[in-house]
């Protein structure tokens, strides 16, 4: 394992005033997601939509890393240049989303396992010499009647830590995701419970399987109430909870915690964390982004008018924003600027 270079790869994704770009939507979700803006899905419109993202002026300023889809990493830019080759040279690493999906939890009703473990060696050395140097997985928790179970939370924890393993044989940072849903009426504090249970397993197995943490990035939910609670709390109220949760579970020589943002909006996505990098206490690791939809969501709308710039420009805008919060220097009214 080259520690060296999965080190150095881990720390500058979270180099300060930088995140990571989550456009690794599967091609199903990718479609979906273009068939609701009134988009016909193809592999050239999927192509066309992420490439005017990858060909915005200065996003290289806020973004480190950009998350690929197994389609993606393999299409050009409009000049011809390969997207992976694109995005280095304007220092940007190319990242790639290795998992195939989460499946049915055999026995588990309503639950998921992630896959992807068979082959994924040969994969990654295929998507390294590609120009991809980090990885994604996600497992998904789903928080309900009698959910998760430990069956969920171990085999989930397994996969996500031999994934983990794989890559960094590889020499590609893996980002370990595993993504407590907002969905449901559970309180915060239920997501408090079993995002600490899963944290706590997938690093206990990291540890059996020699996963180097200074070369790897977690990237965790937030503590929310689950979004048909009743009781919501409030963003300062998510961010210390976040950070609690964070500080009880996670190894202080992790290099970075890059979140998802899971389906909040995008100005809450982006206040929670200006929240948490404005605590004076000094937290161990960075605290980053790694955003999707709260990036993405707004300028796939414009995109879909036909205004490439203007879909650019939201793209920016909504960059910057994370940007600031990453030094706890954004606020609401940057917004309106
Ligand atoms: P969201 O920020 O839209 O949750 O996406 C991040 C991601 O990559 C989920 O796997």
């Amino acid at each position: 394992m080259d520690t060296q270079l999965l080190e150095k790869t881990a720390s500058e994704l979270v180099a300060a005033g930088k995140g990571i770009l989550a456009a690794d939507e599967s091609n199903g979700t990718m479609s979906n997601r273009l068939e609701a803006v009134g988009v016909s899905a193809s592999p050239e419109t999927r192509n066309a939509y992420r490439a005017n993202l990858f060909s915005a002026n200065g996003y290289e300023k806020f973004i480190s890393g950009v998350i690929l889809f197994d389609e993606t990493i393999r299409q050009k830019m409009p000049d011809g240049r390969p997207i992976p080759d694109a995005l280095t040279s304007l220092g940007v690493y190319p990242g790639i989303k290795v998992d195939i999906g989460a499946k049915n939890l055999a026995n588990h009703e309503g639950e998921k396992i992630t896959e992807g473990l068979d082959g994924l060696r040969e994969r990654c050395e295929e998507y390294f010499s590609m120009g991809a140097r980090f990885a994604k997985w996600r497992a998904v928790i789903e928080i309900g009647d009698e959910k998760p179970s430990d069956a969920c939370i171990s085999t989930n924890a397994h996969a996500l830590a031999r994934y983990a393993s794989i890559c960094q044989e590889q020499g590609l940072v893996p980002i370990i995701e595993p993504e407590v849903l907002m969905a449901g009426i559970h309180d915060a504090e239920t997501c408090y419970e079993v995002t600490s249970s899963i944290l706590q397993a997938t690093f206990e197995q990291c540890q059996i399987q020699g996963v180097h943490i200074p070369g790897a990035l977690l990237k965790p939910n937030m503590i929310i109430a689950g979004n048909s609670c009743p009781e919501q709390i409030s963003r300062e109220k998510v961010a210390q909870m976040t950070v609690d949760c964070l500080t009880e579970h996670v190894p202080n020589d992790l290099p970075g915690i890059v979140f998802l943002s899971g389906g909040q909006s995008d100005e809450d996505a982006t206040a929670h964390l200006n929240l948490m990098n404005s605590m004076t206490i000094n937290h161990p690791w960075q605290l980053s982004y790694s955003f999707g939809r709260a990036l993405l969501a707004n300028a796939l709308k414009t995109w879909a008018t036909g205004d490439n710039e203007g879909s650019q420009s939201v793209f920016l805008h909504r960059s910057k924003m994370n940007s600031l919060a990453r030094t706890g220097d954004w606020n609401s009214e940057l917004e309106n600027k």
